[in-house]
């Protein structure tokens, strides 16, 4: 179907997101109701006050997207909401609504699984802008960017090309997977305990740096020295793609208790005053250089192993800075990657993975759809 528009709905952590995307790739509207402002005040996400969020959000966000899309119901193809994995009392608001509405507008329903969506952000791009939200630094061979295939109503400059390799690294997620095409893909190495993003935003905790503490570490980090602290990679295996960021998490902390004069029971809350600005920078350069050398590494084993034609990045924590240029530093192919608004959760990446249901024809029943938040890939 030409110019397929799907309502994507996306309320799986902290974000009341709705989006039209038409064709899985062109942006028409993109809203994101932020709860970071409440949850600020407990230095977290708060499972109940999310979900409470999200109800007085969700339909106002529904309005917002379809106004802002210039789209009435009638001109909507189907509707693509996040079942999983995130928070539950998160999840049932939005699959709820979901459900509700494609019963009422008598729409076709597709379930998305969160983390595969973000791999999507990749293929999106702006109605407006005649620029690629997928950037490419590394022009090709001859220094133009002419050598990109240009598809009819493609605005973008460079899509992701399959095989695809993915690295998905947010607060909730940390995967390696390979793409061979759309909806065809095999997980290839993963986190065995603590997330990315949440590495960073536990580190950011200790050091008392600000929330969300991913871009607060990141921004304190730009001013300190990566080689001030030698800390552990976690080390599984020259050819595993799993990784662990435990045991860094843990020698933050004993060099952070050094530093103050304690011991190991030294509770972490309480440590942050007793190290200088400078003392915090360094920690934080140290640490970012740590995860991002670690993620690195094995991105370089997956690149060796199955040669992709691209190599794309995904989730909150692709919208580091020094994560992109450590992989464009060792990787021989550019990367892809999209503005930090699309790497965070929104729901056009929802919307656009949902086109690609609609294509293979997987709609869901909305009587059954059931949120799942340990949905695995
Ligand atoms: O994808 P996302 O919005 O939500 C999840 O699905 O989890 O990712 C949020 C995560 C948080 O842990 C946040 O601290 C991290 O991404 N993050 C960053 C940066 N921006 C966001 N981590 C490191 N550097 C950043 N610049
Ligand atoms: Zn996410």
């Amino acid at each position: 179907m030409p110019g397929m528009n799907i309502l994507g709905i996306e309320t799986s952590c902290d974000e009341t997101a709705a989006a039209v995307v038409a064709d899985g790739r062109t942006i028409l509207s993109n809203v994101v109701a932020s709860q970071i402002d409440i949850h600020a005040q407990y230095g977290g996400v708060v499972p109940e006050v999310a979900a409470r969020s999200h109800i007085e959000a969700m339909l106002p966000t529904v309005e917002a997207a379809l106004d802002q899309a210039k789209l009435g119901w009638d001109k909507i193809d189907g509707i693509a909401v996040t079942s999983g994995p995130g928070l539950l009392g998160s999840l049932l608001i939005g699959t709820l609504t979901a459900r509700t509405l494609a019963l009422i507008k008598q729409k076709p329903l597709y379930a998305i699984n969160h983390v595969e969506a973000h791999v999507y952000a990749n293929w999106l791009v702006d109605r407006d802008s005649q620029m690629a939200n997928s950037h490419s630094d590394f022009p090709p061979a001859g220094g133009s960017k002419s050598g990109f295939r240009i598809e009819s109503g493609m605005t973008g400059e460079k899509e992701p090309r399959f095989p695809v390799l993915a690295l998905v690294v947010s607060g909730g997620h940390s995967q390696i997977v390979l793409f061979r095409d759309h909806l065809d893909y095999e997980v290839l190495g993963q986190t065995r305990d603590d997330a990315a993003g949440e590495a960073f935003d536990k580190i950011a905790k200790l050091l008392d740096l600000g929330f969300p503490g991913g871009p607060a570490l990141a921004k304190s980090a730009e001013t300190g020295n990566p080689d001030a602290f030698a800390f552990p990679k976690a080390k599984l295996g020259k050819e595993n793609l799993d990784y662990s960021f435990s045991g860094l998490k843990t020698a933050v902390l004993r060099t952070v208790q050094d530093l103050a004069g304690l011991d190991f029971t030294a509770p972490s809350w309480d440590l942050h005053d007793k190290l200088t600005d400078s003392q915090k920078r360094d920690i934080a350069a140290s640490f970012q250089k740590t995860v991002v050398d670690t993620l690195v590494d094995r991105i370089m084993v997956a690149y060796e192993r199955y040669q992709p034609q691209s190599v794309v990045i995904a989730g909150g924590v692709a919208a580091n800075l020094a994560l992109r240029e450590g992989l464009k530093t060792r990787l021989p192919i550019e990367i892809n990657y999209s503005p930090a608004h699309l790497c965070t959760d929104n729901a056009a990446m929802i919307a656009a993975l949902g086109y690609h249901r609609a294509q293979a024809g997987r709609a869901v029943n909305p009587h059954a759809l059931q949120a799942d938040s340990s949905l695995a890939m």
